[in-house]
């Protein structure tokens, strides 16, 4: 075997930040931007992953952990993890054969795979790679009848979970995106010429399996347009779409309380609490801020997911104690994938595992539904502030 080989088989990715900074070196900057970028300053992205620092749990001490499972239930499948890949579009600029390589890794784990409207491999495909695990993700077309016959033709594929994205009325401004002249389909600027002239391993790769493009809105006159208001999914269309699928019905890009209701009372089978990773809005709260007042409006038991900001297993433990059931990754999949490809994502959800399994161990949980609220640190600051007081005293006199 040689270096590179060995190199290749195990890719040094103990961390989402691992994943990132090798995505960074092999991706060109266009692309990387692509992936990492969010709506505006971009200070909503970075809220998200930051707010999660200031969440800390509660370890205990001497409790039984020996009987730790992380099989998790939920909307009536059994998954490996607490956890599935979110939709993205375009996964196949992160990596050749990327949604092929997420399904080969969701399947492996047992975990689901949301194929986005957006992506660059058919809904019939990812259903033939995935199976059940596959779930669809659909966005307002340009019709609502253009919209339904998406979701029939998923539902003729055999997918049974529909998540309609609701947060993207209409495309926000990227500011990377502009900056590097992106758009969908590829206009090869000199920019992205010389962008892809340095980093050839990539864009021979991507030449050689051909250069991506969106695939499911074959039923569109005008094809895919990025840029195209999605503001057609509103109230009634959301009823109109919960008459028509019978299958598993989400909603996607819930941040109020309020809405979360509304959603709920039309007979949607789970909400989805996102703010689209920063995307959409930047001056959205952070997600995570949302998910305890949104799990207090819908109820103890009214199905949840979430995703926005997670990076690692700790954060999922923590999602899963302010309110989820169940949490989508974004960003960190596709620098694993353009990190190390399918080895990339193994690794990466190899470490997701094994943080959440830890830090089960250290809470003193067994069971993926045990992970409440009673895990996480809650500091009572009156009786802080009492004992400190002396001692506040005491500094300010000697000072
Ligand atoms: C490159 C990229 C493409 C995305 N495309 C879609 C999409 O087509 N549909 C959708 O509902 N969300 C899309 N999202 C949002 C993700 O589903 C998810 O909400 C977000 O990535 C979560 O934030 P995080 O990446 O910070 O974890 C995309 C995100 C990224 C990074």
């Amino acid at each position: 075997m040689t270096n590179r080989d060995s190199v290749r088989q195990k890719p040094r990715i103990f961390l989402t930040e691992d994943a990132k900074r090798l995505a960074k070196k092999r991706l060109p900057r266009m692309i990387f931007d692509f992936v990492e970028g969010a709506a505006g300053r971009e200070v909503g992205a970075g809220r998200n992953e930051t707010r999660f620092d200031d969440i800390t749990l509660q370890p205990r001490a001497m409790a039984d952990v020996s009987k730790r499972s992380l099989i998790t239930r939920f909307l009536g499948g059994e998954y490996g993890l607490p956890l599935g890949i979110a939709p993205m579009g375009m996964c196949n600029l992160a990596c050749p054969k990327g949604d092929a390589l997420i399904a080969r890794s969701a399947t492996d784990r047992n975990v689901p795979v949301c194929l986005s409207s957006a992506a660059s491999s058919s809904i019939e495909e990812m259903r033939r790679w995935s199976g059940d695990l596959a779930w669809f993700q659909l966005y307002f077309g340009q019709t609502a009848d253009a919209s339904f016959s998406a979701a029939e033709r998923a539902r003729d594929a055999g997918y049974d979970t529909l998540i309609l994205t609701i947060d993207v009325p209409e495309v926000s401004r990227r500011i990377r995106d502009q900056q590097n002249g992106f758009s969908l389909p590829f206009r090869l600027t000199p920019r992205a010429f010389l962008d892809f002239a340095l980093h050839p391993r990539w864009s021979i790769s991507t030449l050689a399996h051909g250069v991506p493009a969106p695939r499911n809105f074959a039923t569109e006159s005008k094809g895919f347009d990025r840029k195209a208001s999605r503001a057609g999914a509103d109230w009634k269309f959301l009823q109109e779409l919960r008459g028509r699928w019978p299958g598993k019905l989400i909603v996607k890009g819930i941040t109020s309380p309020e809405d979360a209701v509304r959603v709920q009372g039309l007979g949607v089978d789970a909400v989805y609490v996102s703010n689209h990773g920063g995307r959409q809005l930047d001056s959205a709260p952070p997600a995570i801020d949302l998910l305890p007042i949104i799990r207090n409006a819908v109820g103890p038991n009214y199905p949840l997911l979430f995703d926005s900001g997670i990076r690692n297993g700790e954060d999922v433990v923590k999602a899963l104690a302010l309110g989820a059931d169940f949490v989508m990754l974004g960003r960190p999949t596709l620098y694993a994938l353009a990190a190390a490809g399918g080895a990339g994502l193994q690794s990466l959800l190899q470490c997701f595992a094994d943080d959440i399994d830890l830090a089960m161990a250290q809470i003193g949980v067994n069971r993926i539904e045990d992970i409440t609220d009673q895990v996480l640190f809650t500091p009572d600051f009156q009786s802080v502030h009492h004992e400190t007081t002396p001692r506040a005293v005491h500094l300010s006199a000697a000072t």
